[in-house]
């Protein structure tokens, strides 16, 4: 059950309305401690990373990528330092990422050893920019390089059978690479590595740079899993960045248009703009009453943690979570959100139908204390709000009126927001005092 009814658009009589919707959420990889990591100015060290590690576990992901341990000895000792420790969970996967070089790969492997349950994630650039300006390979020798880099995991993967694998493959820049060309290298790799319905591979297909507008990315997702050989062989994964500011919506459109997975970071960290922001896509599906699977309840400090391990600081505006979310300064608004709560105490059902707000902030661990905050540019809503809920006084309609005169002049003053301990103290010295 869930208080929040998925919004449709009633007056669009002659358009079957809404066209899709997400009914079922994808499988999350949380990408924070590689992607994210190596876009930070201050790369994560061991510490950081074992407690972003083990709040992404209380979270709730079952895939995250760790790093990049043939690139990184932090990066290879944190995943040793994972397996020999015993510290990840036997339903999570660990996820590892690795060039397409045979020496990375066997590197790779040396990190994994052990381990109980990893997914093994090996790329190569499939655009045409790279292949003529960047490594000089043409389409045959680009399809051969990832071919030879899958025949080898899959070598590798046989040889340590205590291990339960999974094999991913990104054609790295998928958004600017020929559709035509990105089946064909996926339709190779999948032959080479030889997956099944029952034993599929992960194919994640990257919007390494966003460049075009997210329908754009949906169609590419939606005709690549048309085209493809074997769909029922792949979990088709997407990995939108947000250079466009347009992440999140590609990654909803992409779900839409068949993905089965997305890959992000938390509060949308990651290379430049950031990779897609998975607690802004897991929210928006629970507003549609679609619970993610994922855990936000207490949200203040899950971004805290992140803060401290990112040593970035999440904005003040950031969908649902940010400091400034919950807070209504302009008087109609506390208006009418006090109007709202009301009728909502008032409610049979448990509909969330409280004006300007959209979503009850309890539902992320938040507090209606916060809700309302008071500067000059407020209403007597808000301030009679505050009084009412923190001090028990109730002011008649004349005199809050006339009392909200008092409290604007106090804020004008002081030019800043006033709390409710102040509403109260100008309520005793400068409003009874007078009367
Ligand atoms: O953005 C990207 O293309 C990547 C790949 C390595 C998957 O991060
Ligand atoms: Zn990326």
């Amino acid at each position: 059950a869930t208080k929040y009814r998925p919004f449709v658009a009633v007056d669009l009589p002659d358009r079957q309305w809404p066209s899709r919707r997400i009914e079922t959420p994808p499988q999350w990889c949380a990408v924070d401690l590689r992607d994210g990591n190596q876009a930070l100015i201050d790369p994560m060290d061991q510490e950081r990373k074992q407690r972003l590690f083990d709040l992404l576990v209380k979270i709730g992901f079952k895939q995250i990528e760790v790093g990049f341990p043939s690139a990184s000895q932090t990066d290879f000792d944190f995943v040793r330092s994972l397996i020999e420790e015993d510290k990840v969970p036997d339903d999570v996967r660990i996820q590892v990422l690795t060039q397409a070089r045979p020496h990375l790969i066997d590197r790779t492997f040396e990190a994994l050893k052990g381990a109980k349950n990893a997914i093994v994630h090996v790329y190569n650039a499939t655009d045409p920019v790279f292949r003529r300006v960047v490594f000089n390979v043409d389409k045959p020798e680009c399809i051969q390089i990832a071919v030879d880099a899958t025949t080898l995991i899959r070598e590798h993967m046989t040889a340590a059978p205590e291990t339960h694998w999974t094999f991913q493959y990104s054609p790295e820049l998928f958004s600017t690479t020929e559709m035509d060309f990105a089946v064909e290298i996926v339709d190779a790799v999948e032959a080479a590595f030889g997956a099944t319905a029952e034993s599929p591979m992960i194919v994640n297909l990257p919007a390494t740079v966003e460049c075009a507008t997210p329908n754009n990315y949906a169609d590419q997702v939606e005709w690549f899993c048309r085209h493809i050989r074997h769909r029922d062989h792949l979990i088709v994964s997407v990995h939108p960045h947000n250079d466009r500011g347009t992440g999140v919506a590609a990654a909803e459109l992409a779900v839409m248009g068949g993905a089965d997975r997305v890959e992000g970071c938390l509060f949308g960290n990651g290379e430049r703009t950031g990779n897609v922001d998975l607690v802004t896509l897991a929210m928006n599906l629970y507003t549609q009453g679609v619970h993610p699977g994922l855990d936000f309840s207490n949200i203040t400090p899950i971004m805290r943690e992140v803060e401290y391990c990112n040593q970035l600081p999440v904005h003040p505006r950031h969908p649902y979570v940010g400091d400034l979310v919950f807070t209504a300064f302009s008087g109609s608004h506390q208006d009418a959100i006090k109007k709202g709560m009301a009728a909502r105490r008032e409610a049979e059902n448990d509909f969330w139908e409280v004006p300007y707000l959209p979503i009850d902030p309890l539902d992320v661990g938040r507090s209606y204390e916060a809700v309302i905050r008071v500067n000059s540019q407020s209403g007597k809503g808000g301030i009679s709000y505050l009084l009412e809920q923190e001090h028990g006084i109730e002011l008649p309609r004349r005199l809050s009126i006339e009392f909200s005169q008092v409290v604007q002049e106090v804020a004008d003053r002081l030019g800043k927001e006033i709390t409710s301990q102040m509403i109260y103290q100008a309520f005793v010295d400068e409003y009874l005092d007078q009367h």
